[in-house]
């Protein structure tokens, strides 16, 4: 099974993400947590070129084709196989951000993104999908405090300067994405304390689960 985490930056994907992770290994099963762009020796790689203010502006198709490279290795070299081998594989971010950031965000179709999506990830689709939604000026402040208390904020702070008015169109991005597959997605409201998201989170999973197995 593979269940996927997305959302505006700060939104708390990642902690959620890693509780899932810790809670289902606790519950004696065996589990992956993953993210995008990273993950595989080439997509560390990938990730550094990607998300570096060094790397200036990159054009919106070269930086399509990195996201699609890194996922393409990502589920060959890690989520496949892992999947293969019966694990429950949580990723913080995938196919979905493609469609957003790279369609909602920077205006390419649908319809092209969904094509090289299935490429890239090999037809692997999550079964289930968590967007903890957030407005854009409570990530945008997360998301700024956390690169300021892990100095990173050279490193990797390209997306977190894009415009406030960027990350609207991708918050409505995914409004929009989870309202067309609301089987897969789950929403959440990530202004929640972060306790009672996973308890949805949880809860969520289990009736997934539930639903599957009947
Ligand atoms: P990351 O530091 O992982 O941010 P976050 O903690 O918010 O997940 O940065 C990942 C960035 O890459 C994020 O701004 C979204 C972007 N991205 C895309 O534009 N397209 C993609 O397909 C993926 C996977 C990520």
């Amino acid at each position: 099974m593979l269940i996927t985490f997305e959302g505006i930056e700060g939104c708390g994907k990642s902690t959620q993400a890693r509780m899932l992770h810790d809670w289902i290994r606790e519950n004696g099963q065996n589990t992956l947590l993953s993210r995008e762009p990273g993950s595989s020796p080439l997509g560390e790689k990938l990730r550094a070129i990607l998300l570096s203010q060094e790397s200036g502006d990159i054009s919106p198709l070269s930086e399509l084709f990195l996201y699609l490279a890194d996922r393409a290795e990502h589920v060959q070299q890690v989520v496949g196989p892992a999947l293969q081998e019966n694990k429950i594989v949580i990723i913080d971010r995938y196919v979905d951000s493609t469609l957003v950031y790279q369609g909602y965000g920077r205006g390419f179709e649908l319809p092209f993104l969904q094509q090289l999506n299935a490429r890239a990830s090999s037809h692997v689709w999550p079964t289930l999908t968590f967007l903890l939604d957030l407005p854009p000026e409570e990530g945008l402040k997360r998301a700024k405090n956390r690169n300021v208390e892990n100095a990173i904020e050279i490193e990797e702070g390209r997306f977190e300067s894009e415009s406030w008015k960027f990350h609207s169109k991708i918050r409505d991005g995914y409004l929009e994405l989870a309202k067309q597959e609301e089987n897969r997605f789950v929403t959440l409201d990530a202004q929640q304390p972060v306790e009672l998201v996973f308890e949805s989170v949880k809860k969520h999973l289990m009736e997934k689960i539930t639903l599957t197995q009947a």
